[in-house]
């Protein structure tokens, strides 16, 4: 079945008769994407050979020389990129082989008291680790981009939706802010997702751990990682970090998605509520007057394919008895999908946030024409009239049908007409029919009146240092 029967790979060829198939090859070949993690690579090599120095596991002089090495190969991998050859399967078969070639047979020295199973573990973790930064550092360009915005248009009306129906007025700064809030939920799941990962598993060697007096926590530290993992088989094993920051960028392109679509449904012309920055839109090749949400559709669309990625790396890791098994190799590329993917969803929204044009008057306008302030007439009837809820429902009704009937809004019916459908209706309504007043009288904590507003974006505000 070998293609190559002259020789068995160079790293684990010794019990081998024959090298792999061409399939075995490239099935097994993780280089075209494992090369992404090269940095980690060589960074977690260097704190894995200092401590084997400082340890006396390998001699102090061979250390330096495989630590310089290892610089070396950097050097050539910034300059040249990663090169790929299926025959050294991974980037850390690919980094080892390269350092060889530069300092000779001292770098077999390096993978003494360590596996490649505890290596990529490492990697990877340190890898989703920076994914975390990156992500919270998205969310706070994002929250400041809404909290501003927000802030602008704690006074602007619009209609509050339930069921896309028009249900009662609401300011546009409470609709920001309502985002504001899922990004800071945001921000906790990806911070408790890195604290949570946060621990080296470097040093589990292949599954149980080494007989070299090795010092974990040296690695651990000079990784960053608050202190070493406490089980090897779990070490080597677990992808849960890696679930953790897929999980809360599924949820943060969910959040990201739904925006995208209050954008889309905003801009279309029967709405008109906003005009959408001409950066983050494109036109039609056949249609001259068309200006297209193409942006917002694809943060809509990649959500898709980001709740993919954890999906795909849930059913990659379900079966997986401990330790390793090949099948986590599976791990990376979902992970770097998403990530990409995320990166520029949380850019785009930040974009379409700062930069729409919010048309309040056409906002202001829906507000008043969908009888939003039918809720405000009945709890009018409530308070001044000590009728009880259900029967005001009932005449709040009758008057919506009347002023449906004649095209008119609520508070363009004559106090005759209101009258004849409840005697007990007086002048007094005619205020509390305003979407103005509508939308102060709703003060309660964490309503849509604007100094409620006003006081949300203050501490949102306060929080992100704006
Ligand atoms: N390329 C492998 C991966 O990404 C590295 C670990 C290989 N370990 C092994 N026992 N074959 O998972």
């Amino acid at each position: 079945m070998s293609d190559d029967k002259t020789g068995s790979n160079q790293m684990w060829g010794g019990r081998f008769a024959e090298g792999p198939s061409s399939i075995m090859r490239e099935i097994n070949a993780s280089i075209p994407f494992d090369k992404a993690l090269w940095r980690q690579d060589i960074r977690a090599s260097k704190a894995h050979v200092a401590m084997l120095g400082a340890q006396g596991i390998v001699a102090p002089a061979d250390a330096v020389t495989i630590s310089d090495g290892l610089d070396k190969v950097a050097a050539e991998y910034e300059v040249s990129g990663v090169p790929e050859n299926w025959d050294l399967e991974d980037i850390h078969m690919t980094t080892e082989s390269r350092l060889a070639e530069l300092v000779g047979p001292v770098a077999g020295r390096l993978h003494t008291a360590r596996s490649r199973n505890d290596q990529v573990a490492t990697d990877f973790r340190l890898w989703v680790r920076d994914a975390c930064d990156a992500a919270l550092a998205g969310l706070e360009a994002l929250q400041k981009a809404l909290v501003t915005r927000a802030g602008e248009h704690a006074h602007s009306i619009m209609p509050g939706f339930t069921h896309l129906q028009t249900a009662q007025p609401v300011t546009l700064g409470h609709h920001l802010m309502a985002y504001y809030e899922m990004a800071r939920r945001d921000v906790s799941r990806f911070t408790d997702a890195r604290a949570r990962m946060n621990q080296s598993p470097l040093g589990s060697a292949a599954l149980a751990g080494t007989g070299f007096p090795i010092d974990r926590f040296a690695t651990a530290a000079a990784l960053d990682f608050d202190k070493p993992t406490s089980n090897s088989l779990d070490s080597v094993s677990d992808r849960d970090f890696a679930l953790d920051y897929l999980m809360a960028a599924a949820q943060t392109a969910l959040h990201l998605s739904r925006l995208a679509e209050e954008f889309i449904i905003w801009a279309s012309q029967p709405f008109g509520f906003v005009t959408l920055p001409d950066s983050l839109s494109t036109g039609s090749s056949i249609m001259p007057q068309k200006k297209n949400p193409d942006a917002a559709e694809l943060v809509r669309g990649h959500a898709g394919r980001i709740i993919g990625s954890l999906t795909s790396l849930m059913i990659t890791m379900k079966g997986l008895p401990l330790a390793y098994s090949k099948d986590m190799q599976d791990d990376k590329p979902p992970v770097f999908e998403a990530a990409s993917l995320l990166t520029l969803c949380l850019a785009a929204m930040t974009g379409m946030v700062e930069s729409t044009r919010f048309r309040t008057d056409r906002m202001r306008k829906a507000a008043e024409l969908g009888y939003a302030t039918a809720t405000d007439l009945a709890d009018w009837l409530v308070r001044q009239a000590n009728i009880p809820f259900r029967e005001a429902h009932h005449i709040t009704g009758a008057a919506v049908k009347l002023a449906e009937s004649k095209g008119v809004a609520l508070d363009q019916l004559s106090l005759d007409e209101l009258r004849a459908i409840d005697a007990r209706i007086d002048e007094g309504v005619f205020p509390a029919l305003s979407v103005e007043a509508s939308v102060a009288s709703r003060a309660s904590h964490g309503g849509t009146a604007p100094v409620e507003v006003e006081k949300r974006v203050a501490e949102a505000r306060a929080a992100l240092g704006l």
